[in-house]
């Protein structure tokens, strides 16, 4: 049988093009989605821009919002900084490595959805290398991700479709849930109002009690907001 050609993007604007026009079908196939992201040659040149680390935390940085099909985010991973168990939000999720390595730790469902169940059960463990691309989504599990260089920050370029905000952790001992909403770091090269920083402004306004109700009720707002915010 004659094998199908892959093709080849010749830059990282070449790929957002090609996955634009991939997504513009109903029905997505994984394997030339995957394939495509594979046989982008990492540049640095071209991703430079949208990739912003934080010493404290890996951030989320959006590239492309994909005409509301898909989300393209760049995510980077400071040395020993990782993710924790999460789930997808029934979305599949392609992971290109653009630098570095990650470690992805692949676990099952924990057994039982309402109570704590104990050690959630590990299925598998791989390093994604440079150019890579790997793909999950809930079927094949929930996993965990991390960058254990104590040298070298890693970079990973991920498409989410459809487009998510909220997912679910898990923690390792347990199995128990918690509903969490993720935040962007930076939109499109540009860093996003830091919520921390708001809140701030907020705390200063309260303390000088220059205030009034209005103000008083928009402080109130922030502060619920960075309640929910989360990786
Ligand atoms: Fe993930």
């Amino acid at each position: 049988m004659e094998k199908t050609e892959v093709m080849t993007p010749k830059s990282l604007d070449d790929l957002i093009k090609l996955l634009h026009k991939l997504f513009e079908s109903d029905k997505i196939n994984v394997e030339e989605v995957q394939q495509i992201m594979e046989a982008y040659d990492s540049n640095p040149q071209e991703w430079k821009k949208f990739a912003m680390f934080d010493p404290t935390r890996y951030t989320r940085n959006l590239v492309d919002e994909g005409n509301g099909k898909f989300n393209l985010i760049l995510l980077c991973w400071g040395e020993g900084q990782g993710s924790s168990i999460h789930d997808h939000t029934d979305s599949h999720c392609f992971m290109k490595m653009l630098q570095g390595e990650l470690k992805e730790t692949l676990f099952e469902w924990p057994k039982n959805k309402t109570q704590d169940v104990g050690d959630m059960v590990q299925k598998s463990q791989r390093i994604l290398k440079e150019n890579q691309c790997a793909y999950i989504n809930d079927s094949l599990g929930l996993h965990r991700v991390e960058n254990d260089s104590h040298t070298e920050g890693s970079v990973s370029l991920h498409l989410y479709s459809p487009p998510f905000d909220t997912c679910q952790t898990f923690d390792e001992r347990t199995g128990h849930k918690n509903t969490v909403k993720m935040t962007f770091w930076s939109k499109f090269g540009k860093r996003t109002q830091s919520l921390l920083h708001l809140v701030g402004i907020a705390q200063f306004c309260l303390q000088l009690k220059i205030h009034d109700n209005k103000c008083g009720e928009r402080c109130h707002k922030l502060f619920d907001m960075v309640q929910t915010a989360c990786c």
